[in-house]
């Protein structure tokens, strides 16, 4: 049998000049989410994450916390990174958590530079321009306004946007040439759908026209120390984002045999398209490699209608607290099925994730589980179901066709929803399988079947807990990508064993089939997941 090729999927790394929020963890819980999805095929997966460590904010921060030694405040720093993604279940078991200032990256920078050098697109000149620390990259004059709050005697400029300070820099750097890339770089991204959802798509080749024939690639070491030296320059340090960038390819084994190439997607904010659709692929191309397959961009989560950020102090924290408001699943899942996953912006409010959780996941989900496990209707042992046709036989047996046709064609229709990148549908389609298999218990009444003792009412019993633990094992599964523990909750709740997974060719028809008799019912519905506290 062929091998599936790997789905490698990639999140940003994340600058570890502050501690990590909640737009932070959803950058990553996308990815997770991804490529747990692929593996319910077998799939095998790569998944990469972990921190940009390099720059001159970095080293900002790390002066003004009273860090003597930069490196000891990125291990500080990217622990916390590292713990949180351990605790929201973010599995880069496959592809591992990188930090820039470790040696195997170093490597891969000075690797991809010389490269380049080879090129011949990179050369050494004088160059002005505005840099704004804050974005770690030159910008342009229209990206400025001028300060309110000018320092004495000084005209002051600030980023429009954030209000962030800029310093016009006159200095000599490495530039890379970037006119014959800009024309691949076009083709690259009207290749097919590169950029998704489709308006960054524009937007990315919006800024593409925009770009300067000429890119900065690296700093006067005297200017930012804390960085890769420019090999054969040591008045020079690569440029931040070129380093960040190359962790994809350190993540891979570059400079050594790639292990997968190129990734399949890329998970990025909006803020850092241009890095990723442009510079990115401008980077690889030049280096002969092969740019992503995708790029997925997502929205920003907002506190109080503005983005969070360490300056403005709206930051929301995924700290103890709010795992233990929502349960580690219950963030995942209001995070996932949410505003930006479809490349919106969208306001963080605790109360209504709050409330997504209780009745979605509570009330919906765990109340099924529950009724379906009541020891008034528990049969010892259900009728086999081997094929989809004895599905079909119990539908008709209690004339719910349209039930059995939603959880046959339930795969399918995410399967597309995932492909697309819409989580959020995802959810829906899970929710209303719930909904539907608890109206169910409305038509049937199932308590009072099992009362009466007649032969029709049994089989009729039986039928619809057939049908009530298939939906509830093949959601458990389906649910897995977005709520690891959950997911798995419901398909041993539902009957699911390990043996299996392996009587079927298809992952997902093991568990929606599985014949097996249920043990005594385990569903309760705190076993599964407790009522949140609503504020
Ligand atoms: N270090 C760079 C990325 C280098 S990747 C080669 C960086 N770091 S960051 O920490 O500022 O942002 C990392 C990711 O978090 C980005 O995708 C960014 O969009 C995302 N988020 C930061 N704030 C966010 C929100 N408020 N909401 C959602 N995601 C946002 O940029």
């Amino acid at each position: 049998m062929q091998r599936a090729a790997t789905y490698f999927v990639t999140t940003p790394i994340y600058y570890v000049n502050a501690e990590p929020h909640i737009g932070h963890l959803f950058s990553s819980c996308l990815a997770d989410s991804l490529a747990r999805y692929h593996r319910l095929f077998n799939r095998p997966t790569l998944l990469t994450t972990g921190c940009d460590e390099h720059g001159q904010k970095v080293e900002q921060a790390s002066i003004q916390a009273g860090f003597q030694n930069v490196q000891q405040f990125c291990s500080t720093n990217s622990n916390k990174f590292r713990l949180l993604f351990d605790s929201a279940g973010i599995d880069y078991s496959t592809g591992g958590f990188l930090r820039t200032s470790e040696l195997r990256h170093v490597d891969c920078v000075s690797s991809v530079w010389n490269r380049l050098s080879s090129s011949g697109l990179l050369s050494k000149a004088s160059y002005e321009g505005w840099y704004s620390t804050s974005d770690e990259c030159f910008v342009s004059a229209d990206d400025l306004v001028r300060s309110e709050d000018p320092v004495a005697g000084k005209e002051k400029f600030v980023m429009r946007e954030t209000g962030q300070p800029v310093e016009l820099c006159s200095e000599v750097n490495w530039l890379l040439r970037m006119n014959d890339l800009k024309s691949e770089v076009r083709k690259y991204l009207t290749s097919g759908r590169v950029v998704v959802p489709d308006r960054y798509s524009e937007s990315a080749l919006r800024q593409l026209n925009s770009t300067p024939d000429t890119l900065s690639v690296s700093r006067p070491t005297s200017r930012c120390s804390w960085g890769v030296p420019v090999p054969g320059d040591p008045s020079q340090t690569v440029y931040v984002w070129l380093d960040a960038l190359c962790n994809y390819l350190t993540c891979a084994g570059y400079p050594n045999h790639l292990r997968a190439w190129p990734p399949t997607d890329q998970i990025v904010g909006k803020d850092i398209l241009r890095f990723h659709a442009i510079i990115w692929p401008a980077i690889l191309i030049a280096m002969g490699l092969q740019p992503p397959n995708r790029i997925i961009c997502h929205g920003h989560w907002l506190c109080d209608g503005r983005k969070m950020s360490k300056s403005l102090g709206n930051v929301v924290r995924p700290d103890e607290d709010l795992f233990n408001r929502l349960s580690r699943d219950g963030l995942r899942y209001a995070l996932l099925r949410s505003g930006p996953v479809t490349g919106e912006d969208a306001d963080f409010q605790l109360a209504r994730s709050i409330h997504t959780v209780n009745d979605e996941l509570v009330n919906c989900m765990a109340n099924l589980a529950s009724r379906a496990s009541s020891p008034k209707i528990h049969r010892r042992s259900l009728p086999p179901v081997e094929s989809h046709k004895d599905l079909l036989r119990h539908a008709a047996n209690l004339n719910e066709h349209q039930f059995v046709e939603q959880l046959l064609n339930l795969s399918d229709s995410l399967h597309s929803q995932w492909s697309e990148v819409r989580i959020h549908h995802v959810a829906d389609s899970l929710v209303s399988v719930w909904r539907s298999a608890n109206s169910l218990f409305d038509r049937w009444h199932p308590w009072q079947l099992a009362k009466s003792d007649d032969a029709e009412s049994m089989s009729k019993l039986d039928s619809l807990l057939v049908l009530v633990f298939a939906s509830l094992r093949l959601t458990g599964l389906h649910l897995t990508p977005l709520c690891p523990t959950l997911g798995h909750r419901l398909m041993s709740a539902s009957g699911v064993d390990k043996s299996d997974t392996v009587r079927f060719d298809s992952p997902i028809d093991s568990v929606l089939l599985c014949p097996r008799e249920l043990a005594a019912p385990s569903a309760s519905r705190e076993h599964l997941i407790e009522r949140r506290e609503v504020l």
